[in-house]
């Protein structure tokens, strides 16, 4: 714990009064569990024991709760005698000696009865952390100007709170407004030894979504959470009062509580990567990834790491998933497959109000499956949008960091302070390339039956059109290729020349940087064993390892054909609207995808479709939930309802510009934020 941290509160408190007797109803100590200052015991025969405090575990008002081993404040109260008894004979009523309190800020002198319910009353309603409970002691700093000592009334106040102890800041006396302040919100104090300690809730991961939850190690890293809370095969997650957190220029993303794929390296914690042997064999890293260190940096808080299908392959719920269980999708009857390989990332959005972002990956469709599946906002960046070092390669060439959301304001606020090195344009492309062999039909001479996702779609792009002022246009891809494709290319169609481009980049690659230095390092730490590889890596190492090294640069050459001729054909850049154009093609269609179907082994992912496009043309492909449509459940007998969305490309670049777009879109209420849950609208 720094000096800085410790001192704040040192002689900056008055104790106001005390009424009521204490009841103790309102908390039930669960069990203790201590970490934070790691220090050594030496015994007698020299031999040394390492104890370490890992924090607290309670429940209040029949909420759990997590006391982190790390104060963030000290209460010392020089000299006040009998503030100091007062509050060790309260601390002793409660087990563990932790009393609850709320800190709270005030211009007003005067502070009465409704100006304090008012405030309590936002708390309420912004927080899911603080509640009522939290009011056995009260800590009020004054930020006001008022020269002369303001008249309190707030013993009475106190009294109707059922407050026990009132301490208020003493600093306005001198007329100057309080500097170093406890933010607001919820705390505990420890009544020994004054320890001030953040409050945060714990909560259930029901959908197995998370490899583990994490707190802060109180400086620059992080530790796994020690708490669990109970429930079938899950983790806790501890989060923090969002009352702690102001929005400013430079922390826009300050509270916003983040989930990181466990692809991504933080200091402190392992990185798994969705493998048990590779947990294991490395011992937890000494660095952040920058990508995860600027989402820090804007203010985020980091929850916990989420789990990825295994090396950040394609995998499909259930039987690929045999080192860990998949997540489970939110949506519907919660038995669909939540698409892979930003699994855990995706359903978390999909399930739990109280996550705001996470992070995943996309190299061939990792962020935009998850995103289509779950029903969230999700994007594959551009190329080279932020550093992937200290990230856990499939193919440098192709990979990308993408952000989750459930808002389009929130994700556009994030995206501009992740892709910090693009630029913002004030006006939106006028053309909107609609490929009708990715909708299977020209909508225009054959519009779609109501109550159909292609249906929902045409409504979508007949509002977005008004929108833009402008008419789609539609093309047709394929035949566009065979039309204007470079004189000297000789491949008539885009299955020929990109039939087999991604899975030899992306096989050799991960071969050479991922799977044969574990499989190395593995050996030696374990007697010459190998380790347990899921089905699908295997499959497709397997295939990589029957290519001559030469495939690579070959389909690396064919990648680069197709991105040029999609920049100068397709897709256009544009200086007054970033693109040209637009070009959208459906990501979900709101059919079923259950997890506990029996397929067949996994192969080699071959083929080409819409979702190659960025990933060989490095361009935006940014997925927005449009709608849902009813299906019939096996699992649960009645209707349920799955999501339906499109993915909207743009030229490379022009990530900002289509954020912006989707912010608009929003606000003219085109598109709506989603709910947590089976279902992504309001019913
Ligand atoms: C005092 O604190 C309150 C609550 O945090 C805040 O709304 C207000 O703007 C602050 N006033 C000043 C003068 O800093
Ligand atoms: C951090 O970890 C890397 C990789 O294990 C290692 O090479 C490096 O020496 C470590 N750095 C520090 C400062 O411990
Ligand atoms: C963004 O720009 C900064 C400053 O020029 C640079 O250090 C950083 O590498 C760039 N990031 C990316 C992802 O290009
Ligand atoms: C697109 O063009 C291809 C090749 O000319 C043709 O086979 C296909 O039917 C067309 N698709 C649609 C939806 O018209
Ligand atoms: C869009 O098409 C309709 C019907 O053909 C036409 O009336 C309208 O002028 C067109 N709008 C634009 C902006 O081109
Ligand atoms: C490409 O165009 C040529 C010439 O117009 C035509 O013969 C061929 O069938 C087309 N191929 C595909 C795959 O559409
Ligand atoms: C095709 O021609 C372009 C120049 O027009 C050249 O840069 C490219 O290498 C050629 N590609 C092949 C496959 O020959
Ligand atoms: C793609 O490549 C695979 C493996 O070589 C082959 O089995 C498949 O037939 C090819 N598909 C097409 C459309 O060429
Ligand atoms: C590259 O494209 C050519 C056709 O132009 C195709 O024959 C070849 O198989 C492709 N190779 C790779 C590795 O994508
Ligand atoms: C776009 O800007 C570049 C550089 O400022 C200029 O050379 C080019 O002519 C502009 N293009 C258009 C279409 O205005
Ligand atoms: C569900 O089943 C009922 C009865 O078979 C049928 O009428 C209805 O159309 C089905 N709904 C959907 C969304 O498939």
């Amino acid at each position: 714990m720094s000096q800085a941290l410790c001192s704040r509160f040192r002689k900056s408190e008055e104790i106001w009064g005390m009424s009521h007797p204490f009841t103790r109803s309102a908390m039930d100590v669960l069990g203790r569990l201590y970490i934070g200052l790691a220090f050594a015991l030496t015994l007698v025969g020299g031999a040394q024991v390492t104890f370490q405090l890992t924090g607290r575990t309670l429940v209040l008002g029949g909420v759990s709760y997590f006391v982190p081993p790390s104060p963030v404040s000290q209460l010392q109260l020089i000299g006040d005698i009998k503030t100091q008894k007062l509050i060790q004979s309260i601390g002793r009523t409660f087990a563990g000696a932790l009393i609850p309190f709320s800190a709270l800020t005030t211009e007003t002198a005067h502070l009465d009865e409704n100006s304090l319910e008012k405030t309590l009353h936002t708390w309420e309603t912004l927080d899911d952390v603080w509640s009522r409970y939290f009011l056995t002691g009260l800590f009020v700093s004054f930020n006001g100007t008022s020269r002369s000592p303001p008249s309190i009334s707030l013993p009475n106040v106190a009294k109707s709170l059922g407050t026990q102890i009132v301490l208020t800041s003493k600093q306005y006396t001198s007329g100057t407004r309080v500097s170093e302040k406890l933010a607001p919100g919820p705390y505990f104090v420890d009544a020994i030894s004054g320890n001030v300690f953040q409050a945060l809730r714990l909560y259930n991961d029901e959908n197995q979504a998370f490899l583990y939850g994490t707190i802060s190690d109180g400086h620059d890293g992080f530790q796994e959470l020690s708490a669990h809370i109970g429930g079938a095969a899950t983790e806790s997650i501890a989060v923090p009062s969002r009352l702690y957190f102001t929005p400013t220029a430079q922390k826009p993303l300050a509270g916003k509580r983040l989930a990181v794929k466990d692809i991504y390296d933080v200091q402190g914690l392992r990185t798994g990567c969705g493998n048990r042997a590779f947990y294991e064999l490395y011992p937890p890293k000494n660095k952040t990834a920058p990508a995860v260190q600027r989402l820090l940096d804007g203010g985020m808080v980091l929850v916990g790491k989420t789990k990825t299908s295994q090396f950040a392959n394609g995998e499909v719920a259930t039987a690929d998933w045999v080192d860990l269980h998949a997540p489970y999708n939110a949506r519907g009857d919660g038995y669909q497959d939540g698409s892979s390989s930003s699994t855990g990332s995706g359903t978390s959005m999909g399930a739990y109000s109280w996550l705001d972002h996470a992070i995943g990956s996309d190299t061939g469709g990792s962020m935009r499956g998850p995103s289509g599946a779950n029903g969230v906002f999700g994007n594959r960046p551009s190329h080279g949008a932020v550093p992937l070092d200290d990230v856990m390669p499939l193919s440098p060439e192709l990979d990308t960091g993408g952000i989750f959301a459930r808002d389009a304001k929130s994700w556009a606020t994030a995206g501009h302070w992740w892709y910090q090195n693009f630029t913002s344009f004030t006006s939106f492309p006028k053309t909107i390339l609609f490929p009708i062999d990715d909708f299977g039909q020209s909508f225009l001479s054959n519009p779609p039956r109501p109550g159909t996702a292609n249906a929902l779609f045409n409504d979508f792009i007949n509002k977005m059109e008004t929108f833009l002022g402008t008419n789609r246009t539609e093309i047709n891809f394929s035949n566009m290729w065979n039309t204007t494709k470079p004189a000297n290319v000789t491949a008539p169609s885009l299955q020929l020349l990109l039939n087999t481009t991604y899975a030899d980049i992306i096989t050799l690659d991960q071969i050479a940087l991922v799977a044969d230095p574990f499989i190395a390092d593995y050996k030696v730490a374990h007697d010459g064993r190998t380790p347990f590889i899921n089905p699908t890596p295997l499959a497709r190492w397997g295939y990589g390892r029957t290519l001559p090294a030469t495939q690579k640069n070959e389909a690396l050459v064919n990648k680069s054909i197709f991105m040029d001729w999609f920049a100068t054909q397709v897709v256009k850049s544009d200086n007054a609207t970033c693109s040209e154009s637009i070009f959208l093609y459906p990501q979900s269609s709101g059919r079923t995808n259950y997890r506990d179907q029996y397929r067949s082994p996994p192969g080699v992912p071959f083929g080409f479709s819409s979702g190659r496009i960025a990933v060989y043309a490095e361009t935006p492909d940014m997925v927005v939930p449009i709608g849902e449509l009813a299906y019939n459940s096996t699992v649960s007998g009645v209707t349920e309802f799955l999501p339906v969305s499109l993915s909207f490309i743009a030229a490379k670049g022009c990530d900002l510009m289509l954020f912006d777009f989707f912010a608009a879109l929003q606000d003219a209420g085109i598109i709506s934020p989603v709910q947590t849950g089976s279902r992504l609208f309001q019913t």
